[in-house]
């Protein structure tokens, strides 16, 4: 077994269901795995020119490759069956390519409507936290204790463990480190693992890991109740550029600069081999340049002077700087 993990490095949002998308073309994987998180996560998606936001079904179902809802995460079967639904609206088969684990817990009605009530976390009132807490305080349902569910239900140690060919597992995150249960700004968090080590929590061996795609973008975007974004006008227009409103909620999304401390953490704790930087497009349409190192802002003159500080700063990370992508297109890494 073989698998490459595509992790994101800051508060979600970060372009992860492009890169998956864009990995998963290669036809190299046998699976695409979602290993954490609900219908709180929303991933954008251009297929052959159409846009799609997925919420619980791995990127892989675009390319007809077997997609597998993990045990890390939490699903909510009304959203799941919406999503099939707008998937083979827009003509993409789902048919024998979507799985879930029996042992993924629900999101149940009564956990959707306790978390409408949320007003501390910002969270996006999907139920995930609430199905979580259910789930480690063995109250909860499992999926395959839901007969609607009963055609998607696979067991993952039969799937990954017992197949005659060889399985090559590219793994779809949720939310971000930033974001994270354990390494987060917590409370400021959501309720799942989003690491690598979250990861392997689906019934991945540590051996079987190749690749770690640490994603994020050049700038940083958090959606919740903290305060995150300086009072300065330049992230307004960033904001504008970007794009940046949640996929899953509409919520306008707080911005400010790229974190490089925040960055080589999680660079270092999810053993991240390859860095994609995405969005630099949207810096270029602003044409202002900024980070955060050794917890000061500052400002760059130019894109190259901001890439080269970058690529200065994360020197010690443990990723090459030839494996440093900047990514500047909706469409390619
Ligand atoms: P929850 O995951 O809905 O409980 O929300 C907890 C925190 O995580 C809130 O600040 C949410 O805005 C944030 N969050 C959850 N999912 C995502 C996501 O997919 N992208 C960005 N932020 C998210
Ligand atoms: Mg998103």
């Amino acid at each position: 077994m073989e698998a490459d993990i595509v992790v994101d490095l800051q508060y979600g949002d970060s372009g992860k269901g492009k890169v998956t998308h864009f990995l998963a073309k290669s036809k190299r994987y046998t699976h695409v795995l979602r290993y954490n998180g609900g219908c709180n996560a929303g991933h954008t998606i251009f297929h052959k020119g159409k846009k799609f936001v997925t919420h619980h079904i791995p990127a892989g179902v675009f390319w007809g490759i077997p997609s597998v809802i993990g045990p890390g995460c939490v699903l909510d079967p009304v959203q799941f069956f919406k999503e099939i639904e707008e998937l083979e609206a827009g003509g993409v088969r789902t048919k024998g390519k979507v799985f879930i684990a029996k042992n993924t817990h629900v999101i149940t009605e009564d956990h959707k409507h306790e978390d409408t009530k949320d007003a501390r976390i910002g969270t996006t009132k999907r139920g995930n936290g609430p199905a979580y807490r259910d789930k480690y305080a063995r109250v909860g349902v499992r999926a395959e204790d839901v007969p609607e569910l009963k055609p998607y239900i696979v067991d993952l140690y039969e799937l990954f463990h017992k197949s005659k060919k060889k399985v090559v597992i590219l793994g779809e995150g949720a939310q971000g480190f930033g974001l994270d249960i354990d390494w987060g700004d917590y409370p400021y968090v959501t309720s799942s693992h989003c690491t690598t080590a979250g990861a392997l929590l689906n019934g991945i061996p540590h051996s079987a890991i190749k690749k770690v795609y640490g994603n994020a973008k050049i700038y940083e975007t958090y959606v919740g109740a903290k305060k995150f974004e300086p009072d300065d006008a330049v992230f307004e227009k960033i904001r504008e550029a970007g794009e940046e409103y949640g996929a899953t909620t509409g919520r306008p999304r707080q911005c400010n600069w790229i974190d490089l401390d925040l960055l080589e953490r999680g660079m270092r704790i999810n053993g991240v081999t390859h860095l994609i930087l995405n969005k630099v497009d949207v810096l270029r349409a602003v044409g202002a340049w900024g980070a955060i190192a050794d917890g000061k802002a500052r400002r760059f003159k130019s894109e190259k002077e901001l890439k080269a500080f970058i690529i200065k700063r994360l020197a010690k990370s443990g990723v090459p700087k030839s494996k440093i992508i900047f990514s500047e297109s909706k469409h390619k890494i």
